[in-house]
């Protein structure tokens, strides 16, 4: 099984610019992390440990918008795609069938990158409009010099990964392609696709149907399909509905195969939520707001909420306070998070810590490990939990590569018995 990608259609050149731009801009920074109950936090540059953090189920990418906001946030979108590029490479590299990868930005920005994102085979799904309201720009517009609508909006962009899937007769096929090519290798007649699936016509009209009716078969469905074509098909060398030729394919397996999602009624694309205010809000002595571009909780908690189960990884390469590692505290994930500036990663260092010591404490002992990788002055607990977690990515990434995904759950189990 492998993830769609057309990575060979980038010039070569370009992926050379892109790679030379952003080694230029690297920082020499010593890697600390520290981590807490599922979390871990890292002053790193998110390009150097991908490879050690465990496969994802999510990516949110909050990192520059081409608004010179921030140190490293370039001036103007232009050169966002090039920025970005090495980051979109690792992510398609890293991910599952089951990855969503939910990418903010501002119109322009977001619309620059995108190219990018879809050369890696990133699938667009849809755009969100965090809308902030009127009170975001409260004050602030002077209508002698504007000489546009004020804007209030900031997107988040949704990407999953599309599956492609081993036939008998060596082609790697998207599912749905997959499931009729591998049914017309039995020699069976579609119409006996209902007959496996123990339905009238449900089967024909919706898994194996050509046109947008389509659905993706659930896993029991899945099962009874693969059964009934290995039980009647004809005799052949590479078992039906099959990713290694050996056995067909588990219900467990096939609920990985694609990007989660767990629907809400009632909330749509336009997400209606004012700027930060109040205690969320960190902010300095000053009453001055620390990080200018935190974002709500309560979007990145909407986000992993529909895209991930508990226990589940989250990815947040951008850290900046990091949010979204305060998030998975809250709805019960892993998180691997990284922020390249040393002023603000002992912020979202102290956030964490609190946040987990409020959620956590007193009844469960906070896990907590602070070090510093370049010296080694790893000791005592943070060895542990080290090699623990550096273990879990290990498996995880493994098993991302032979079979399709892990049970999630386990991850949640090891980390729990370690502390
Ligand atoms: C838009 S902010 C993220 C804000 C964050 N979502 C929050 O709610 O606090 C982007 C952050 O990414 C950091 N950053 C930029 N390039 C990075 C890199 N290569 N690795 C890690 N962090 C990076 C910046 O320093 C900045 O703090």
């Amino acid at each position: 099984m492998v993830l769609a990608d057309q990575t060979d259609s980038i010039p070569a050149a370009a992926e050379e610019r892109a790679h030379e731009h952003y080694a230029a801009k690297r920082t020499d920074t010593v890697i600390q992390t520290t981590r807490v109950k599922s979390v871990q936090i890292e002053l790193a540059d998110a390009l150097d440990r991908y490879e050690t953090w465990a496969a994802p189920t999510v990516i949110i990418a909050d990192g520059p918008y081409g608004l010179g906001l921030f140190p490293g946030d370039p001036p103007t979108p232009a050169d966002l795609a090039e920025w970005y590029a090495p980051h979109i490479a690792a992510w398609a590299r890293y991910s599952l069938p089951e990855t969503t990868l939910w990418f903010w930005g501002n119109e322009i920005g977001w619309a620059t990158v995108h190219p990018v994102l879809s050369l890696h085979g990133w699938q667009y799904r849809a755009l969100h409009i965090w809308d902030k309201g009127i009170g975001h720009i409260a004050g602030n517009v002077n209508s002698k010099t504007i000489r546009r609508f004020p804007v209030v909006t900031e997107v988040c962009a949704q990407y999953v990964r599309e599956a492609l899937l081993p036939t008998g007769d060596g082609q790697k096929l998207p599912i749905r392609d997959w499931l009729r090519a591998e049914w017309v290798r039995t020699g069976m007649p579609f119409s006996k696709t209902n007959e496996a699936c123990g339905v009238k016509n449900a089967a024909t009209r919706k898994y194996f149907t050509q046109d947008h009716l389509w659905y993706f078969p659930p896993p029991e469905m899945m099962e009874r399909l693969a059964a009934y074509a290995n039980a009647h098909g004809r005799a052949t060398g590479w078992h039906y509905f099959s990713l290694d030729g050996q056995s067909p394919v588990t219900a467990e397996q096939w609920e990985h195969m694609r990007a989660k999602w767990h629907h809400t009624h009632g909330i749509t694309n336009v997400w209606s939520e004012p700027p930060i205010r109040g205690q969320e809000r960190l902010k300095d002595g000053d009453a001055k707001c620390l990080h200018a571009n935190q974002k709500p909780l309560r979007l990145f908690e909407r986000i992993i909420n529909a895209s991930s189960d508990p226990g589940d990884v989250v990815w947040e390469p951008f850290g900046g306070l990091c949010s979204a590692a305060v998030a998975a505290l809250r709805t019960g994930r892993l998180c691997y998070s990284s922020e390249i500036n040393p002023a603000y990663y002992p912020l979202a260092r102290d956030r964490v810590l609190q946040e987990a010591s409020t959620l956590f404490a007193p009844q469960e002992p906070m896990q907590m490990a602070t070090f510093a990788e370049s010296n080694n002055t790893v000791g005592g607990n943070s060895a542990k939990t080290t090699t623990r977690m550096k273990s879990i990515a290990s498996r995880r990434n493994r098993e991302r590569k032979t079979t399709l995904s892990v049970a999630q759950s386990d991850i949640w189990d090891s980390l729990d018995q370690e502390q």
